[in-house]
């Protein structure tokens, strides 16, 4: 069989999502176009009138479908990325050095934004995502290891990480608003939280230790209030959010 050309498999692809869809467009966030450069919202379809196709709104048929009351384990499973390993070896780590049990869950969930959502200003969105179903002392800390990352403690023998060196660059200084975190945080009773998120935020883990979201079931299971309604059912400060993740292409 001939190989197919790049443009072949994108036409293969672009017919396959119409299947997929039916006659439903999808509606582009900004956001999402943003992401490729382009200042556009919308779709590339007729707008409204008859015998144009109508938007898509509910569940999208080209996502693993949701169960209707979603639980955290849900949302790790059927929407975030599945490159999860990073979180996982990073609680596996704060497990082993005995960290309290609700701070091996905010290393789990530490870089959930990164994971699932939106990975611009990745500790704030984490934080609010979290927030409503967990312990304040975790939500903050989330929210604060994303500048703390940036500055050293020879208290606990943190450096500045030479992962950020070769992502940023060698001359790369945060911004003015990060440095002000920063200096926050450590005037703040939960510092040495938000710090031990860092410490056990692992980059170069061994390819050999496989950790299973599973083993965290306890942990997420005492201290993250899972809502009986399902996560974005469940009306709190967050769930918009959820739901977000859950229908993300909704036009509305
Ligand atoms: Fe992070
Ligand atoms: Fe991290």
């Amino acid at each position: 069989m001939a190989t197919q050309t790049l443009s072949e498999r994108a036409d293969a692809y672009e017919e396959q999502q119409m299947k997929e869809l039916g006659d439903r467009l999808i509606a582009k966030s900004l956001l999402y176009n943003l992401a490729d450069g382009v200042r556009k919202h919308g779709h590339d379809g007729p707008d409204g009138g008859p015998g144009s196709a109508s938007l898509l709104m509910g569940e999208d048929p080209r996502l693993p479908p949701m169960p209707e009351k979603p639980t955290l384990f849900d949302f790790f499973e059927l929407r975030f990325s599945p490159a999860r390993a990073h979180v996982l070896q990073s609680a596996n780590l704060a497990r082993k050095n005995g960290l309290p049990e609700k701070m091996v869950l905010a290393c789990l969930l530490h870089d959930i934004s990164v994971l699932g959502f939106i990975r611009s200003d990745h500790g704030y969105w984490g934080a609010q995502l979290v927030a409503p179903y967990v312990d304040d002392e975790v939500a903050w800390a989330i929210r604060v290891h994303q500048a703390l990352r940036f500055f050293p403690d020879e208290s606990v023998g943190y450096e500045y990480p030479d992962a950020y060196r070769r992502m940023f660059g060698e001359d790369y200084r945060p911004e003015p608003y990060i440095y002000a975190e920063y200096e926050r945080a450590r005037k703040h009773k939960w510092y040495m939280s938000a710090r031990m998120i860092v410490v056990n935020d692992l980059y170069a883990f061994d390819p050999d230790v496989h950790v299973e979201l599973e083993q965290f079931e306890d942990v997420i299971g005492r201290h993250f209030k899972q809502p009986p309604e399902g996560l974005g059912n469940d009306n709190t400060p967050s769930s918009h959010m959820w739901r977000t993740l859950r229908r993300p292409c909704n036009a509305l």
